[in-house]
């Protein structure tokens, strides 16, 4: 889905496709250089995240692999509440594994903050995060990204992964919403 496909709903575009596509790849070759000679195992956070795990593993011109988990932070609502529950574990032991989190938005930081610590208490070799977007003026604990795709201000933003009650994940750019969205519940 495109932007013109939901004119009457957005704002704004805060990203481009094409900016993302860019910001990708730039980081891709970040990411081989740093990770040369070592083995990679990426963690895509669902569901937010499928659409960087995508594109951003697509980039990548060497071997890796995928894991996933599912962790719960928002509900339906539009604000973080801090409330971490695991909704789907790793299939994968990262006991000495060089584990790259993949997340599409780094938000209040309580989401990535509790990932990354959960992580590291299960022996990896290494854990690091990239998040495609960042917001921050809305970080609430410290939270150091190995890689950010942009910093956002601070307003609420869907597409490319990111949702409104389950829907705009398959935006291809991202953009902020309109507030009648929000009032008119179906
Ligand atoms: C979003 C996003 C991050 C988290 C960031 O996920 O994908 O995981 O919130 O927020 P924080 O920095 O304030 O913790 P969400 O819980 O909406 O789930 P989803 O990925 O399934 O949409």
């Amino acid at each position: 889905m495109k932007i013109q496909d939901i004119q009457n709903e957005v704002v704004r575009e805060v990203v481009s496709e094409q900016d993302i596509d860019n910001k990708l790849g730039e980081i891709a070759k970040l990411i081989e250089k740093d990770y040369e000679g070592k083995d990679l195992l990426l963690v895509g956070v669902l569901k937010g995240a499928v659409m960087c795990m995508a594109d951003l593993s697509r980039h990548l011109s060497r071997h890796l692999e995928m894991d996933w988990m599912a962790v719960s932070t928002y509900g339906h609502g539009t604000t973080s509440t801090g409330v971490v529950r695991i909704l789907k574990d790793l299939d994968t032991d990262i006991e000495n594994r060089h584990v790259l989190i993949v997340e599409d938005i780094l938000d209040s930081g309580l989401t990535l903050s509790w990932l990354k610590n959960n992580l590291s208490t299960r022996g990896p070799a290494s854990v690091e995060i990239f998040t495609l977007l960042r917001k921050p003026d809305a970080l609430k604990i410290h939270v150091e990204p190995k890689y950010v795709g942009f910093d956002i201000p601070n307003e609420f933003v869907i597409g490319y992964g990111l949702d409104y009650a389950e829907k705009y994940r398959n935006l291809r750019s991202i953009a902020t919403l309109h507030p009648d969205v929000y009032t008119q519940k179906s």
